[in-house]
């Protein structure tokens, strides 16, 4: 039987690209093989993002280009999922009449079914209830032949109800998978080669809280950290207010956990900060930050930024820059506010101009990126672990791979050292990376 092409393009977050996958594996065994070529698709799946307003205009106008293919090829089908289908439901089909399928962010494990249907021309299909199981689907999101590192999804959904947010009405409420069952895809991992497991969740760090008396997040870091082989953990994205001390003193005390954390912080301002429902202060904040780098000094801290929320004024956003001088983020994400359907901040009042918006962004990232230069050329001198995940891309004879903290190192090297960890001193620093040469004579480094 000639197997069926499948072309999936994904937009927004690392949780929609392991959806993706997902919904390739189980695609496979319905007869689609992926390719990399929308025109040579039987069925082309866009997995969506809603989290600003621009990544939903991105999606449309790059489905009008679909749309094109279809109409020389009647055969084509094509099919929404993710944040954006989940919002839209069967109102896409309006949107963009040539649809046929509409599924959302609880809903993959029904593609087949679906797909089944369009292919007995049985009409356009949507699905976008919720259900509680979707994250132990994890188990069919495979890393690529020879990864070195992949996600594991410890966790699906949103408890918390940050005005600005989109997330918790269209992934739904917080469930952690069972420990046993991550532990047992870890080794799975970690016997197919991976080395670094990065856990993926809305908020990680309240991994658990559902279950009193079971395990919590630093319990799941502790066991990971028993398994052979993995020799590096990460986590993204935790949330402030349930940084415990116990998870903070983890750092430097895990062999395993890498000094790096992302811990978005959104706004400087304590105004902001409660108009926003962050549940923190700027000085709780701080103290946190304090507290993480007197656990483990080497820590890397990054972050995310909000600019232009409802009702921020120049003292508001001066309030940002002073808690940015005062911690030195390794790095960070920055973001001008972008008004979202159906969440609170919305209808707020102090809608702040889209000029403001940009000139306060520009800013901010001007500061930033002198802080990042700067924290990237203290490593230079130093002798590094890196772990080795592939070829330069620029310097076809160099290899790359990342700090501990996170940061990206090219060097000269043999691809064979590629899924190994390697001393190099740190030569030169820039914006997005390092270089450096390898220290010593072809000893490994362990740490
Ligand atoms: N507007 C702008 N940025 C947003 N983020 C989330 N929602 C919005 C929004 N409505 C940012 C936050 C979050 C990151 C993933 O995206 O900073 O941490
Ligand atoms: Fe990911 Fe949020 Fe975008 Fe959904 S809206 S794809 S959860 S970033």
């Amino acid at each position: 039987m000639e197997r069926k092409k499948l072309y999936i393009q994904t937009f927004g977050c690392q949780m929609n690209v392991q959806d993706s996958e997902k919904a390739a594996n189980l695609l496979r065994l319905s007869g689609y093989e992926a390719t990399d070529d929308p025109q040579d698709a039987d069925l082309i799946i866009v997995n969506t993002c809603s989290i600003r307003e621009k990544a939903a205009q991105k999606i449309v106008s790059q489905l009008g280009r679909f749309r094109e293919l279809k109409a020389r090829n009647p055969r084509l089908r094509i099919g929404v999922g993710g944040c954006l289908a989940q919002q839209w439901g069967g109102g896409f089909f309006r949107k963009a009449p040539y649809l046929d399928l509409v599924f959302g962010t609880h809903q993959i494990h029904r593609l087949p079914e679906m797909v089944a249907a369009l292919e007995d021309n049985r009409g356009r299909q949507v699905q976008t209830d919720f259900c509680d199981r979707v994250a132990s689907l994890a188990m069919l999101a495979r890393p690529e032949a020879g990864a070195v590192g992949t996600f594991v999804t410890i966790m699906q959904g949103c408890d918390n109800s940050c005005a600005y947010c989109v997330v918790p009405i269209l992934r739904g409420s917080e469930q952690s998978r069972p420990l046993p069952e991550i532990i047992r895809e870890v080794n799975l991992l970690a016997g197919q080669g991976i080395r670094e497991i990065t856990l993926l969740g809305q908020n990680v760090n309240s991994y658990g809280k559902t279950d009193a008396g079971g395990p919590d997040f630093t319990d799941l870091i502790l066991a990971i950290g028993e398994v052979a082989r993995i020799e590096r953990i990460r986590f993204t994205t935790s949330h402030p207010k349930d940084l415990s001390p116990r998870l903070i003193a983890s750092f430097g005390r895990v062999g395993a956990l890498c000094e790096h954390i992302h811990l978005p912080v959104q706004s400087g301002s304590d105004r902001v900060l409660k108009r926003m429902n962050r549940g923190y202060s700027a000085e709780e904040y701080r103290r946190k930050v304090g507290a993480l780098r007197a656990a483990c000094p080497e820590i890397s801290i990054t972050s995310d930024v909000i600019v232009g929320f409802p009702g921020e004024e120049e003292q508001d956003f001066a309030a940002t820059l002073a808690l940015m001088e005062d911690v030195r983020f390794d790095n960070l994400f920055s973001f001008q506010y972008s008004p979202r359907e159906g969440t609170r901040a919305a209808g707020m009042d102090g809608q702040v101009s889209d000029e403001t918006k940009r000139r306060r962004l520009q800013v901010l990232q001007a500061l930033q990126a002198d802080h990042t230069l700067r924290k990237n050329e203290s490593r230079v001198g130093k002798i590094e672990a890196v772990l080795v995940d592939g070829l330069s891309k620029n310097e076809p004879a160099e290899i790359t791979g990342r700090t501990r903290q996170n940061r990206i190192v090219n060097f000269p090297g043999d691809p064979g050292l590629i899924g190994t960890t390697v001393a190099v001193k740190i030569t030169q620093a820039f914006l997005h990376s390092l270089r450096g040469r390898r220290e010593g004579q072809g000893g490994e480094y362990v740490h």
